[in-house]
This record gives structure tokens, C-alpha cells and sequence, in this order.
């Protein structure tokens, strides 16, 4: 068996070649910590399953260790409460809730924070603890505060991190309420999503600093924000090259469900090609259009349910041509989709790098192009 330290030396070579990790005082923490003390036994997808299932990779298992030093994600709970030895050897279906974030993931994002010496920073997220860990290799102790809802993950990151010879402050609860003592921090990462940014992180980060989330919603698109705090509650960003995607943070999810039941509604011609939404940027676009509607369906087959009015949207392929759409409830969630799709279409159908966001008492806001551009506003 390969040894942790060639595993890590080998992963840290690959992600500097390939760019992900370009700063040095990055590459000394990756090279420092070993992953292998924070990820346990974890969860991988089942090859062909649909929908996904997975199975549990055991700490004792040949490979497991290659596993921990693959540039991938590791997915540590599913549901909120399953772990990957309560299963045996079972194959369990669920949404997963925790997990190891991929290094080159975690990496770049501690890059494009621009967190520095000296910098106090709030994490969101602490999951396994990993990131946690490189964040407090490169800054101390004394400057990193993580905080974690779940407290058994909470509970296990903290021991990870004792045994990996880390400090630094861990808080379990909510983290969209920021740091319950108050803070005035440099840096705010978040490592799960948000449909919009929680007013305590604009509080609690100072003006001059930055925070980094992913946005996300209930149709499970995501873009990845960098956002400058202009002032006490304010802040203004871009969103970021590349595909990122986060689970959400849970208070932030969508409630539960029944059953969904498609009804009859009013018909017509849908203006806009309906795969246009099986996009990376198409379905965040439909996301920002229709922010309280979950989707579902595929194809020309699309269908949106929202959420706060029981609103529906689908659409079905015509057999001459085109798509015909069933509308139905007070939103009529696909001419606001349509209408997005058609705006972002005009722009050239452009990815996520091409939007920025405005935050501010007032009401926080997606554009595309620039401040004055065409925009949406985020469901605060
Ligand atoms: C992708 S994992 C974090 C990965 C982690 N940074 C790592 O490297 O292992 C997301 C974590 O966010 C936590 N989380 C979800 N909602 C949260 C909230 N409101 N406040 C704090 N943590 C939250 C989840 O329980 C989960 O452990």
C-alpha cells in the first residue's frame, strides 16, 4: 500500500500542475495535513444507479486510502443522519447532508478568498473539518471560527481536528446567523449554500473584507460569489469562472413534500426551447426566475412546482413540433422563466462569470452584465 505522504505529496503535485492550487503558502498546508484523520469511512455512488445510490467504503477496505487522496468529493452523511457504517454493506438511496469537499475545491476557494496573515476568517460548513484544518495550518488558531449545524459531525471534526494538532474556534449551530458572540471579521467562506446571503454574515464581516458562498436554491442550481463589503450591510460581487455546487445550507432547504400531483392547467406555446434548463447556467437562470420553485423533469419534459404557492409549470414535447406548456396557480412560473432564458439568450447565453450581485438592506439582487443590467431578486 502506497503511504499517506507519497498519497498527499502525489495529490498536491497534480493539483498544482493543473492549476488548482498556483499559491505556495496553499500548497504547505495541503502538504501538511493529512486528509485520512478527517474522513472515516465514507459513501461513494453506486455505478448505474438511478436515482443514485451508494455504498459505503470502510476505513479497513483496500483502496480506502487512495479514495481519501483522490481530488474528490466524500460524502461523510446522507439525510442528516445516516453514516457510512450504519449501513454494512448494504446500497441506501438519500440526499447527501455532510462531506469532505474535493481538495481542489476546498483549495481554490481558500485561494480565491484571498485569505491572508493575519486575516480573521468565518467558516460555514465545518463538515469533516479538512478545510478547516488547512485554513488553520496557513492562518493559526487564533483566526479561524468554524461553525457546524449537525453536532455529531461537529463533534467529530472537533477530535479530528485535536488529532491532527489544530485549535481553533469551533461553534456548533446555526451559521447563517453568524457568530453568535458577534465579530468583526476579514473573511467569511462558506463551504454549504444559501438562496441568499444571511444579513448577520453582512454585520459580522468587516467593510474592506470578503465573503465567498455558494448561491443555490431549490432547483438545485448553484454559482459560486465572491463579494467585496462595501458597508455595514452591504456588498457588491461577481460570480466566479468554473462549477461549483454546494449542499444547501439546512435551514435553507426546501421543506417537505408530498407526493407531487401534476393537475390540469391553461395551455400554450412554450417561446423557449425547454432543454435550455438542463444547462449549468440555464437551470441557475430558471432558479433565479422562479426562486421559491423546485424542477424536475428533463428534456422537453420540464417541470416546476413552486413551492410557497403550489404554483405548477411542465411542459410536454408536441408532436408537430415545438413544446406545449401547462400552467397553473397565481405564478405563472414559466413566462418568468421564459422571459430569463429569453434575456440571457439575448447576451449570448453567456456562463455564470457574466452576473454579479448586489446585497444590501434594501433587498439583494442577481444582475447580468452590470448593476444597472437586467436582474433578479434573490428571495430574502
Ligand atoms: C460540504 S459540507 C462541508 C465540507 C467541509 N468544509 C469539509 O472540508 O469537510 C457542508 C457542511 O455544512 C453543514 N451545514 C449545513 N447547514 C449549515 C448551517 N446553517 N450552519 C453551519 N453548518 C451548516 C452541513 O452539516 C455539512 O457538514
Amino acid at each position: 500500500m502506497t503511504s499517506s505522504d507519497t498519497l498527499r505529496t502525489t495529490l498536491v503535485k497534480q493539483l498544482t500542475e493543473n492549476g488548482a492550487l498556483a499559491d505556495p503558502a496553499w500548497a504547505e498546508a495541503a502538504h501538511a495535513v493529512p486528509r485520512e484523520l478527517f474522513v472515516g469511512s465514507y459513501f461513494v455512488p453506486v455505478d448505474g444507479s438511478a436515482p443514485t445510490s451508494y455504498r459505503t467504503v470502510r476505513r479497513d477496505a483496500p483502496g480506502w486510502l487512495e479514495g481519501v487522496y483522490a481530488d474528490r468529493t466524500l460524502i461523510t452523511q446522507l439525510n442528516g443522519r445516516t453514516s457510512p457504517e450504519d449501513i454494512g454493506d448494504r446500497h441506501v438511496t438519500g440526499a447527501p447532508s455532510s462531506s469532505s469537499t474535493l481538495p481542489s475545491l476546498v483549495l481554490g476557494m481558500w485561494q480565491q478568498l484571498g485569505a491572508d496573515t493575519g486575516h480573521h476568517v468565518l467558516e460555514i460548513g465545518t463538515g469533516t473539518g479538512y478545510s478547516t484544518a488547512l485554513g488553520t495550518h496557513r492562518l493559526g488558531d487564533g483566526n479561524i471560527t468554524s461553525i457546524e449545524y449537525d453536532p455529531l459531525v461537529a463533534a467529530r471534526a472537533a477530535s479530528a481536528l485535536r488529532a491532527a494538532g489544530y485549535a481553533p474556534r469551533l461553534i456548533v449551530g446555526d451559521g447563517l446567523g453568524g457568530d453568535p458572540n458577534g465579530g468583526a471579521f476579514d473573511r467569511l467562506i462558506a463551504t454549504c449554500s444559501v438562496r441568499y446571503l444571511p444579513m448577520a454574515w453582512l454585520r459580522q464581516v468587516k467593510p474592506g473584507g470578503r465573503i465567498l458562498v455558494t448561491l443555490s436554491g431549490w432547483s438545485y442550481a448553484g454559482a459560486l460569489a465572491l463579494l467585496d463589503v462595501t458597508g455595514p450591510g452591504e456588498a457588491t460581487g461577481r460570480f466566479l469562472p468554473g462549477y461549483t455546487s454546494f449542499m444547501i445550507a439546512r435551514p435553507h432547504d426546501r421543506p417537505p413534500r408530498p407526493t407531487l400531483a401534476l393537475l390540469p392547467g391553461e395551455e400554450s406555446a412554450s417561446r423557449i426551447d425547454p432543454t435550455k434548463l438542463d444547462s449549468w447556467t440555464g437551470s441557475w437562470v430558471a432558479q433565479l426566475a422562479a426562486p421559491s420553485a423546485e424542477r424536475m423533469g428533463s428534456g422537453g419534459q420540464q417541470i416546476l412546482s413552486d413551492v410557497a404557492t403550489g404554483s405548477q409549470a411542465r411542459t410536454v414535447p408536441d408532436p408537430a413540433g415545438g413544446w406545449t406548456v401547462v400552467q397553473r396557480g397565481p405564478l405563472r412560473l414559466w413566462d418568468r422563466v421564459e422571459t430569463a432564458i429569453e434575456t440571457w439568450q439575448s447576451a449570448g447565453e453567456p456562463h455564470q462569470e457574466a452576473f454579479g450581485i448586489t446585497v444590501s438592506t434594501a433587498g439583494q439582487r442577481v444582475w447580468l452584465g452590470s448593476e444597472d443590467g437586467p436582474g433578479w431578486d434573490l428571495p430574502v
